[in-house]
């Protein structure tokens, strides 16, 4: 099977925000607690945070992490979270069905970040809560002293404000799941009023208004159209989530599933563009797609522990999916999915990051490793940083109910200018046929193939484990080669490929 893509220097479809290549950590299972945070653990550092997690986040070069829900942030009073650790309360965590001992707050929570290298990004509880707690956090966090919440957080040992810009203004409050659970009018008033507040205190604040918590949601995209309509000159970014599953075991049409993503992205930019024109706005709001991954591995095993069967554990394996091959191919096609749209999503959180539907797992007492998902969320973060190039793409297809002609070839390239390196970032959906794949580079002059990765297993079943943490890993991809400006290069069947060339 042949494919053909065509890339100039100058067709660009937008500057790549870095912080598309954002994650995510929720107090849920054992993210926090023997995720990154265990301090009897042999790695553990000063404040308890496991060096083990930290060096392999630092590889993942994360711009932010979400922080600290999710679900969990629509109950949580951050004060519980601050103060001597010994005198703080254990709650029962609605969302989760589980008992937060609060041993893990901000400060916490700032020094890892500082450890690992990366930025907060803040989510405010409009769940039970609303902006009196949202202002007192806000003050807490980024005020220098002087005021009655700046002066306790220097009282707690920190001086310096941390200064965080970017805020979420509440977590997929469209979701009857969702503790304190609005209307999309209901929320949107209490989300204007509070960005108010918040921009009072800072205009230069990021804040982020809730969107549909998924594209099957009753209420999308009107919840959108509504959300913005009363939000809309005092936010910068709409949040969707979308999380990806083949129950089914249809490989085809699981990898299909990346095309939805693009619709849903393509949907919401119309909303955004319809409540602008209605608002005769001149300012732009962006979408933060700070919730996505693949979810439904665990799903059954957690059932009981939700419903309630284990009472109130304190940190129990909840989420933990474990990843195959497949999914490293799926998360491809997702990264590439935001490449090619980074003109509109400029944030973007793989949820999420340690032991919870994440790319880091670690044993209690034991070993951190890599899962299958990391390899393609590496390349991207370490090598997708610049410009997204829009490509011209010929490639045969398949047809998938509901979503039409779906391309063998998935593919996005991005343009380092400072370095003259376009990386490409490319997943063959065939089952059995490999592409051969050519692409033409106009205007880049000449180049030569510098890093060749490919993420390939027989068995598309295959996991990584504490005890094989090497089943899959990237292997140096043989054969492209770069003549006269076109680059040549034979995708194998159901293969990740990046290639860079400088
Ligand atoms: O990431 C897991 C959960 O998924 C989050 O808590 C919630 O926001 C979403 O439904």
């Amino acid at each position: 099977m042949k494919a053909a893509v065509t890339v100039h220097s100058k067709f660009t479809i937008s500057n790549i925000d870095p912080r598309l290549y954002g994650s995510f950590i929720e107090h849920l299972g054992r993210a926090v607690y023997t995720g990154i945070y265990e301090p009897d653990h042999p790695t553990a550092d000063e404040n308890g945070m496991r060096r083990d997690v930290i060096e392999l986040v630092r590889e993942l070069n994360m711009p932010i992490v979400r922080y600290p829900g999710g679900n969990f942030v629509s109950a949580y009073n951050w004060e519980d979270g601050i103060g001597p650790k010994e005198s703080r309360p254990t709650r029962l965590d609605l969302a989760w069905h589980t008992s937060e001992s609060n041993q893990v707050g901000i400060h916490e929570f700032a020094e890892w970040c500082a450890a690992a290298d990366t930025q907060m990004m803040l989510a405010v509880n409009l769940g039970s809560r609303g902006l009196d707690e949202a202002r007192n956090f806000l003050e807490y966090v980024n005020h220098p002293g002087g005021s009655e919440w700046s002066d306790k957080r220097r009282a707690n040992g920190r001086d310096e404000p941390w200064d965080v810009k970017l805020w979420c203004l509440g977590n997929e409050m469209d979701g009857p799941w969702q503790i304190g659970h609005k209307t999309a009018d209901e929320y949107g008033r209490l989300a204007h009023e509070t960005a108010k507040a918040m921009r009072a205190f800072d205009s230069s604040l990021e804040l982020v208004v809730c969107g549909s918590s998924n594209a099957h949601m009753p209420t999308y995209p009107e919840w959108e159209a509504t959300v913005l309509d009363h939000t809309y000159n005092e936010i910068d970014f709409i949040s969707l989530h979308m999380y990806f599953e083949n129950r089914a075991k249809n490989t085809a049409s699981y990898l299909a599933r990346s095309i939805e993503l693009d619709n849903y992205i393509g949907t919401v930019a119309g909303v955004i563009a319809y409540v602008k024109a209605k608002k005769r706005s001149s300012k732009d709001v962006y979408i933060s797609f700070d919730e996505w991954n693949v979810w439904y591995h665990s799903k059954e095993r957690d059932k009981a522990t939700l419903a309630g069967a284990h009472g109130w554990p304190h940190a129990p394996a909840l989420l933990e999916d474990d990843y195959n091959f497949e999914d490293v191919l799926q998360v491809g096609c997702i990264l590439n999915t935001f490449i090619n749209r980074a003109d509109v999503v400029k944030i973007a959180c793989m949820a999420q990051l340690v032991n919870v539907i994440a790319p880091i797992m670690t044993v209690p007492g034991g070993p951190a490793w890599r899962q299958t998902i990391f390899y393609p969320y590496y390349f991207a973060s370490v090598y997708g940083r610049g410009t997204a190039l829009k490509l011209l793409v010929d490639s045969p297809s398949y047809r998938v109910d509901g979503l039409g002609e779906v391309p063998y070839l998935d593919i996005s390239a991005v343009h380092d200018a400072h370095r003259n390196a376009v990386t490409f970032f490319i997943v063959n959906r065939h089952g059995s046929e490999a592409i051969e794949l050519d692409v033409s580079l106009l205007e880049f002059g000449t180049m030569k193939i510098i890093d060749d990765q490919v993420l390939a297993h027989s068995d598309i079943n295959i996991t990584n484990t504490a005890e094989q943490p090497d089943n899959v890993v990237p292997k140096r991809g043989e054969g492209a080669d770069f003549v006269n400006g076109w680059l040549g290069a034979k995708i194998a069947p159901l293969s990740y490929r990046m290639i860079r060339l400088k």
